[in-house]
């Protein structure tokens, strides 16, 4: 399906999960492991661009995550202005292309702008593609999708059988990593064993890999770890 010939994974998502407790554990606000959690972000990303990753897909915020008290969510949305200030000229030295997958509406002018501003800057780039999920959720993406196709129905452009697995890919945010969109590996940091809203319809045969970790101590040396057990496994999607 979508795996390279070396068995190594295409596509690898990654729930960043573990900020928050890792600066609690240090007495530190909980926006201290955010700032860590950004570090975490470039050693991983260049690693797993050197590693021959295809796409990188980054739980950055989801639709739930506005439940949060406001000062977090206000220090959260600054977070991709920080990010991308500080390494968009590593990206660019390491080929890798910004793409970012989620709603726009809610998310500051200021944040929009700059997640633009990297995706322009970087897309020239053939390398690796960071994909960030921003203000992203699988049920709201599966409603999203559901209610365009509704919409061509209406319209006469198609008919309701002309609906295929394809097409409804075709409607998901994910379609702009084509033909990248399934999910192979799918790693989840902090000891939580959920999926969280996260990327539904594409994980439908990823490999699960879970580690007690927080996120900011997650390192070079844990994704080659971690790619070493995925190459491991065998994939069956279904079949014997
Ligand atoms: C989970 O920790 C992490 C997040 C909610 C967001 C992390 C985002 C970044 C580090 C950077 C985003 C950057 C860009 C460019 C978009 P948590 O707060 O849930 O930790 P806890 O479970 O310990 O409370």
């Amino acid at each position: 399906m979508n795996e390279q010939e070396n068995n190594s994974p295409n596509h690898v998502a990654i729930i960043m999960d573990g900020n928050g407790r890792w600066a609690q554990k240090q007495g530190k606000p909980r926006k201290f492991g955010h700032e860590e959690g950004m570090e975490a972000i470039r050693r991983v990303t260049m690693r797993a661009s050197e590693r021959g990753v295809k796409v990188l897909t980054l739980y950055a915020f989801s639709t739930e995550n506005w439940k949060r008290p406001p000062q977090e969510v206000h220090f959260l949305m600054q977070l991709p202005i920080l990010f991308f200030d500080r390494f968009v000229p590593e990206l660019q030295e390491k080929n890798v292309k910004v793409n970012m997958i989620g709603f726009e509406d809610k998310v500051p002018k200021s944040t929009k702008k700059a997640i633009s501003k990297a995706m322009d800057q970087t897309k020239g780039n053939t390398g690796m593609v960071l994909n960030f999920a921003f203000n992203y959720g699988g049920r709201a993406e599966i409603t999203k999708a559901t209610q365009a196709l509704c919409r061509k129905v209406l319209n006469n452009e198609i008919s309701c059988d002309d609906i295929t697995e394809a097409l409804i890919e075709e409607h998901l945010f994910t379609h702009s990593i084509a033909p990248y969109q399934e999910v192979d590996l799918l790693i989840r940091s902090s000891g939580e064993q959920r999926l969280s809203n996260f990327l539904l319809w594409q994980n439908a045969y990823s490999e699960f890999y879970f580690t007690d970790l927080l996120w900011p101590d997650f390192n070079e040396e844990v994704f080659d770890h971690i790619i070493a057990e995925y190459q491991k496994r065998q994939r069956r999607y279904g079949a014997v």
